[in-house]
């Protein structure tokens, strides 16, 4: 039988991982199930939600959008990654501060969103804050603290 596995070589977060993967898998349940990175989540599974948003060689990438071995000797970050060490980043801990997560499914995809948005553009207007995560589904907050968070971390 052909195998449909093919190997590949992903760094997230400034670590290198090797692994075997079917040519199918997509890149969220690669990082989450493969690897134990199960920061990022998984909404829909239909490229709707953003909670599986990662950043893929400095480019916002729906994780459930991509699969794992177009992936392959990327450069991945993962929520896991913003914080240093104990150290929140500064978005994590506006984000703390502004009240801006209830249930928390979505905040890992909005963090992840909100630090591309904020990297391209260190200064948004409030248009292209709510832009900059317009890609992201919330069904608690109603949006106000997350787009207040994000806003104050750009001041
Ligand atoms: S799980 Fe990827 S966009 Fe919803
Ligand atoms: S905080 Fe619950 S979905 Fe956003």
């Amino acid at each position: 039988m052909v195998s449909t596995e093919q190997t590949i070589s992903v760094t997230i977060n400034g670590t290198t991982y090797e692994r075997d993967v079917e040519a199918r898998k997509l890149l969220i349940h690669f990082i989450r199930d493969d690897l134990d990175l199960t920061g990022s989540h998984v909404g829909c599974d239909t490229g709707n939600c953003g909670a599986c948003s990662v950043i893929v060689d400095g480019q916002l990438v729906k994780s459930c959008m991509m699969l794992a071995v177009q992936a392959d000797g990327s450069n991945v970050e993962t929520v896991e990654g913003l914080a240093d060490g104990e150290q929140l980043s500064k978005l994590q801990q506006s984000f703390r501060d502004h009240h801006a997560l209830q249930c928390g499914y979505c905040t890992p995809g909005m963090l992840m969103s909100a630090t591309a948005l904020l990297r391209s553009n260190p200064h948004p207007s409030e248009d292209e804050i709510k832009k900059g995560l317009q890609g992201n589904i919330c069904r608690c907050t109603g949006y106000w603290n997350i787009f207040e968070a994000v806003k104050a971390a750009s001041e």
